[in-house]
């Protein structure tokens, strides 16, 4: 066989594969069936997260459409919230426009179609960026009197904390003077009722994880037999998250790429974090990256919560600290 030469993303890969720790992306984890399979664990009664977080966004409207006011611009990082970015729509006054930031084509603009149906007299403009990086706003018709940054589901969680740092500023930079950031994030807690979100007993989340092999097989004509590998998730203490691995159930090789990938019985491959905060740990970090803290909800068994940030130097802010 001859050798192709790969690009920086297969490189990478690889790289990943033959490190000490084997890993794979989690953005690997969404293909089609992916998000099929990551919708149905939204779904899941051991999954508290995102019926958690509706419920915090939809008791706390009133407030959430106070603070941000009317002809505001709605930038979505991500655009996989359907639900929740109908919540934060409709209850605020005359939003200029709604901006989903998506590195998929396809599902921005699938996601678009469905919100311009919904809200025919809402300006919908999808940017395709990778949103870990400063991108440029679009000019919506209507001038918006500020941007609001809008990052449920606990997004922030899948990068460790000096990533997530570097996002934030990403965050505060497209917030612009005077914006705002509107963010959940899923609690600490005792770690029974954290594994057990990510280890459900019908097995869906197992099926997500192990999916990530099947997207790479289809992908990159790779062999990784799916009967070999068991889904693994556990709770970090030292680390604040939950890892999820899959475990190699036997010494196997694969072929990927025109490379060997030894993995041993009991070796495991690193799919995804998700961390977990204190609502004063998660304040402090935020806040050291350009925005100040407005407003704190959390449900009444302290599972999640939901932040509204503005940025410091803000006139709201500016006007309070003379
Ligand atoms: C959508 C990335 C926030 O980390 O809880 C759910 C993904 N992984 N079950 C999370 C996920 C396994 C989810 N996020």
């Amino acid at each position: 066989m001859t050798s192709q030469p790969l690009n920086s993303e297969q490189q990478q890969l690889l790289d990943d594969l033959l490190a000490p720790q084997k890993s794979i992306s989690s953005a690997w984890l969404y293909d089609q069936r992916g998000s099929q399979l990551f919708d149905q664990i939204t779904r899941l009664k051991e999954y508290y997260p995102t019926r958690t977080e509706i419920g915090i966004l939809t008791a706390h409207r009133s407030d959430i459409a106070e603070m941000t006011g009317e002809k505001a611009s709605i930038i979505e990082f991500g655009s996989g919230s359907s639900e929740k970015i109908r919540i934060l729509l409709r209850c605020l006054n005359l939003p200029a426009v709604y901006v989903p930031v998506d590195i998929s084509a396809e599902h921005l603009e699938l996601a678009a179609a469905g919100i311009r149906d919904d809200f025919p007299d809402l300006e919908v403009i999808p940017v395709v960026a990778n949103f870990t990086q400063e991108f440029d706003l679009p000019e919506p018709v209507v001038m918006p009197e500020k941007n609001l940054v809008f990052f449920p589901g606990s997004t922030i969680g899948n990068f460790r904390p000096d990533e997530a740092r570097e996002l934030l500023k990403v965050m505060a930079v497209e917030a612009g003077k005077g914006g705002s950031l509107l963010i959940g994030v899923d609690l600490v807690k005792d770690p029974g009722t954290l594994e057990l979100a990510y280890n459900d007993q019908s097995g869906v989340t197992a099926a997500f994880n192990l999916n990530i092999l099947e997207h790479l097989n289809r992908v990159h004509g790779s062999d990784f037999r799916i009967d070999q590998f068991g889904h693994h998730a556990f709770f970090n203490a030292t680390h604040h998250r939950i890892e999820m691995h899959l475990i190699s159930l036997i010494d196997q090789t694969v072929t990927l790429l025109g490379q060997t990938i030894v993995i041993n019985q009991d070796e495991t491959i690193l799919t995804e974090y998700s961390h977990k905060y204190s609502i004063d740990d998660f304040v402090v970090m935020v806040e050291s990256t350009g925005f100040v803290s407005r407003a704190v909800w959390t449900d009444e068994d302290q599972l999640f919560s939901v932040h509204y940030f503005d940025r410091a130097d803000s006139d709201f802010f500016s006007a309070t600290l003379l």
